[in-house]
Order: C-alpha cells, then sequence, then structure tokens
C-alpha cells in the first residue's frame, strides 16, 4: 500500500499528461469535423423540473423514481418517430419527384382520399380507426401511385445506386436500403409506408371535416402529437420571428443578442406538397435570423454566433456542410403565391423583399411558370463575413447544454406542436436552463404553451402577437408569435 502511494504522484502525473494528450486529440479531431463548438451535455434530470410543477408531471407518468427510463424511453420514441418522419419524406419524393421518372407528379393529399376512397366501407372503417393495424390490400393503391412506387423500387435496386447525382434522390436510395430488411421486398416496404403517410394525410386533411373548428383543431393537434417528425421548412416562418425582434428592438434598443440558439431549423428537403427540384435543399431559418438580428441592430456582426440543434442528422449535416463553404446561395420562394383572391399582405411583401440584405447580394431567380406569382430572389452570401453557424444533434426533451451557454435569444418555430404536454414542459425546462437571465424565448405557438409551465420556470410571456401574411374572404392565412424573457430569480 504504502508503495503504490508513493507511485502515485508519478501516476497522477503520468494520468494527467495523458489526459492533455486525449484532450489535445479530441480537439483536433473536432476542429478537424468542424465539431469544436458543441458544448458539453447531459440529460434532464427530475431535480431540474420546477418543484411546483412534480405534481401535474406525477398525473402524466413522470416520477422521481421512474424518470431516468421515461427519459430514456422518450429518446426511443424520438428516434423512432423521427424515422417514420423520414419515410413521410420518402414517400413525398417518390409520389412528386421527377429524378428517376418522367409520369405526372402525384399531389399526395389527392392520392390520400384517392386511396381512401378506393376502399370498400368495412376497409375504410377499420383503416381510419384511431388505433388501425389494418393494411388495406395492395391492389386499392391508385395506379399513378403504384407506378411510381415501383419505378422508384426498380431504381433503388439497380447496381450503381450510390452514382446519382441528385441530392435527395441519391438519399433516398441510400436510406431506404438501410432501412429494409433482407427478406421484405422493397415494394411491399414501400406500400406499407405509403398506406401509412396517406392514413395521415386523408385524417388530417379530410376526416375531420364534420368538425366544429375548436374539435377540428384539437384533433390535428393530437395527430401532431403522434406523427413522424418532419423537417419542413419555409421563409414564411421567419416572417413572425422578424416581427417579434423588431417589436423588441422598438421596446429595448439596447438589448443585445449575439448568442443566439436555433431549435429545430428544419430541412427543405421533400416537403409534402410543391417539391420544387431545381433548387437543392436549404435551410432558411440561421439566415432569416441572422439577417434579422443584424439589420435590426440587435447583434453585432463580429460577435453574432448561430448555433442549430436538431434531432434529425440529415439536418445537420446539411448545416455543417455549410461551413466548409465560403459562399452560399439562397434559392428564396414563397411557399404562398400572390394571387387576386389570395394576396400576400405588404408586411410580407417588404420583409421579403428586405430578407438577406444584411448577409448577402441578391439577384434575380428564375422559376418555372407556375411559380410565376410567388416572390423570388436569389441571395449570394458570403460566410467569411458577418455570419456563424454551427450545428449540433441534440434532443430538446430529453437533454441539454450543461453548464449553460447562456444564449440570449431561442428561437423554436413549429416543433412544439409534435409534442405531448409533458414533453413539453420537459423541452421548456430545458431550454430556460440554457438560456442566459434576461435572455428572450421566441416561439410561435401562442394556443400551446401555457402559462402554467412557463411562470413556475421564471420565463413569463412580455409580447404575444399575430401577424398575417395573406389576406382572402375565406381563408387568410396567420401566424402567432410569442416572446418569453428569462427572469429565474422573480
Ligand atoms: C417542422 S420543422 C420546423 C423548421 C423551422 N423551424 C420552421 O419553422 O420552418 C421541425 C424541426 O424540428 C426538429 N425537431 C423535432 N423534435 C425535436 C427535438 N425534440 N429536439 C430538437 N429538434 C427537434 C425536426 O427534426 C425538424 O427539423
Amino acid at each position: 500500500m504504502k508503495d503504490l502511494w508513493r507511485t502515485l504522484p508519478n501516476w497522477r502525473h503520468h494520468a494527467a499528461v495523458w489526459c492533455r494528450l486525449c484532450a489535445l486529440g479530441c480537439l483536433l479531431c473536432a476542429l478537424a469535423y468542424g465539431q469544436s463548438e458543441n458544448p458539453a451535455r447531459r440529460p434532464i434530470a427530475f431535480a431540474d423540473l420546477p418543484s411546483a410543477l412534480c405534481p401535474w408531471l406525477e398525473t402524466q407518468q413522470f416520477t422521481r423514481e421512474n424518470f431516468a427510463s421515461q427519459i430514456a424511453a422518450l429518446q426511443r420514441q424520438t428516434a423512432a418517430r423521427q424515422q417514420v418522419g423520414e419515410f413521410d419524406h420518402l414517400i413525398f419524393f417518390v409520389l412528386q419527384s421527377t429524378r428517376f421518372t418522367a409520369r405526372t407528379k402525384v399531389e399526395p393529399a389527392l392520392s390520400a382520399y384517392e386511396f381512401v376512397q378506393g376502399l370498400s366501407k368495412e376497409e375504410r372503417a377499420k383503416f381510419l380507426a384511431d388505433d388501425a393495424n389494418f393494411l388495406p390490400p395492395r391492389a386499392r393503391m391508385p395506379e399513378a401511385a403504384r407506378a411510381r412506387l415501383s419505378e422508384f423500387a426498380q431504381v433503388v435496386q439497380r447496381k450503381k445506386a450510390t452514382v446519382e447525382t441528385d441530392e435527395r434522390l441519391a438519399y433516398f436510395q441510400s436510406w431506404v436500403q438501410k432501412q429494409r430488411a433482407p427478406e421484405i421486398a422493397l415494394e411491399s416496404l414501400l406500400f406499407v409506408e405509403y398506406a401509412r403517410v396517406m392514413r395521415f394525410l386523408y385524417r388530417k386533411e379530410f376526416a375531420g371535416r364534420e368538425l366544429t373548428p375548436a374539435d377540428l383543431a384539437a384533433y390535428v393537434a393530437r395527430l401532431y402529437q403522434e406523427r413522424g417528425h418532419s423537417t419542413d421548412t419555409q421563409i414564411e416562418a421567419n416572417f413572425a420571428v422578424y416581427t417579434a425582434l423588431a417589436a423588441l428592438r422598438a421596446a429595448e434598443p439596447t438589448t443585445r443578442l449575439n448568442n443566439v440558439l436555433i431549435v429545430g431549423p428544419g430541412l427543405d428537403f421533400a416537403p409534402r406538397t410543391d417539391l420544387l427540384e431545381l433548387f437543392g435543399p436549404q435551410s432558411y431559418q440561421p439566415f432569416a435570423v441572422a439577417d434579422a438580428l443584424l439589420g435590426l441592430g440587435l447583434a453585432d456582426a463580429d460577435r453574432l454566433r448561430i448555433h442549430c440543434v436538431d434531432i434529425n442528422e440529415r439536418v445537420i449535416t446539411h448545416l455543417q456542410g455549410l461551413r466548409q463553404r465560403t459562399e452560399i446561395t439562397l434559392a428564396l420562394l414563397s411557399g404562398i403565391a400572390d394571387t387576386p383572391t389570395h394576396p400576400l399582405t405588404e408586411d410580407f411583401k417588404s420583409y421579403f423583399k428586405q430578407f438577406g440584405r444584411n448577409l448577402g447580394k441578391e439577384t434575380a431567380l428564375a422559376v418555372p411558370a407556375p411559380y410565376a406569382a410567388h416572390l423570388k430572389k436569389s441571395l449570394r452570401i458570403d460566410t467569411t463575413r458577418n455570419v456563424r453557424i454551427t450545428a449540433d444533434r441534440l434532443n430538446i426533451i430529453t437533454e441539454r447544454y450543461a453548464p449553460s451557454p447562456a444564449y440570449d435569444l431561442v428561437v423554436v418555430t413549429n416543433v412544439f406542436p409534435y409534442f405531448k404536454p409533458a414533453e413539453l414542459l420537459l423541452a421548456l425546462t430545458n431550454l430556460s436552463a440554457m438560456m442566459a437571465e434576461g435572455g428572450y424565448l421566441l416561439h410561435n405557438e401562442l394556443q400551446t404553451v401555457p402559462s402554467t409551465f412557463v411562470t413556475p420556470l421564471g420565463l413569463p410571456l412580455v409580447q404575444a402577437r399575430t401577424v398575417l401574411l395573406a389576406d382572402s374572404q375565406t381563408t387568410p392565412l396567420f401566424d402567432g408569435v410569442a416572446l418569453h424573457r428569462l427572469h429565474r430569480r422573480i
């Protein structure tokens, strides 16, 4: 024992040197892979939750005793929902892409309608029932969809599958191969996923028509809390973000928001409708937030850092890939058209017009005739100047960066509707812990985030408003935005 103690200082010295070498090695690896900025993380613990909400959490089956296993279960559920989401995108791609077939595009929601209408009354009832595991006969699949699925399966099975140059096609070809058990024919797998996606779309778009508006909203909200995770994103989501930041700037002109977190920036990859393959996959939100902060004078070009977290590896890989480039060209196209019956508001049009002016140079964007009425432009961004974007895979429900990176601003749009109430509380708890005292949380879910959650977290609502994107007699298009400010010591 004595000898051991005598050798200990020496051993400690070697260990310390070894640790430093390891740390240096890790740092070099991290730098090489562009990961150096990712802070340390840990899973959420029961003690992190506001004690006032623990009794409510227990009603949701989260107790001190089962907490770790519940969090592990949520991790697994998120991974499963993320995979289901990738299958959703795959089916949207197969129905709409022009990169592997000359066949006419199939609009996914219309295909859902045709598929369900083609079922017998009994089949339809079983298929649409709440706990349905019923798979209709494959012969019921509409011919246009069947032909596309079949051609895609042939393309995947072609020997030199990986030489495809189209980014989306190459991704789905290799992704679907990895998901498939060898004994299952690819066409069978695609049909199972097609039927599942069609069931969701039919239920969302058509099944609730007889419900009152309030019941319909609750029904769709429930569907979202169960569905696969989508990465869809459009420019439009950032108009509300800009509006809230402009109001903040007017109220607090000296505020500085240089350390920013975006949760779920998304990637325009294979959207449910209007897949446009003229442009590669794009993520807009990191640029939109940087542009807004710089333009409003809320951030400093030399200090602004935008960190993005997402559960989807495809999103993270895309954002990390941008860091290797000195110049990025964004093709900006509004998701909605400006038409006489559904005109875009002047506020939204002027937002689109000034979008990106603090980041780069604009040029005209040529688009196919059906998009003539959409707002459009191309934006060339010099990434060596004023925008520093990093990205990391993090599940905001189950984990957090610790010690806190003290974000001045957290932006979360179109992510919370996917969370059940307990998941939302966990996410808000993690987010508040990662914010600086006096920092802001900005989201667009006026109805979804209850004051009973944010008050005990010291994250009260300081601003809420709705913004109008497009006017119409019957279907005006609104978004909402809410801003919370963290005061841990209130
Ligand atoms: C519908 S997209 C929204 C994209 C963008 N924020 C927008 O408003 O256009 C939702 C994004 O959130 C990500 N996401 C979902 N759950 C998440 C979680 N628990 N933690 C981090 N990201 C998540 C998804 O992978 C996806 O990229």
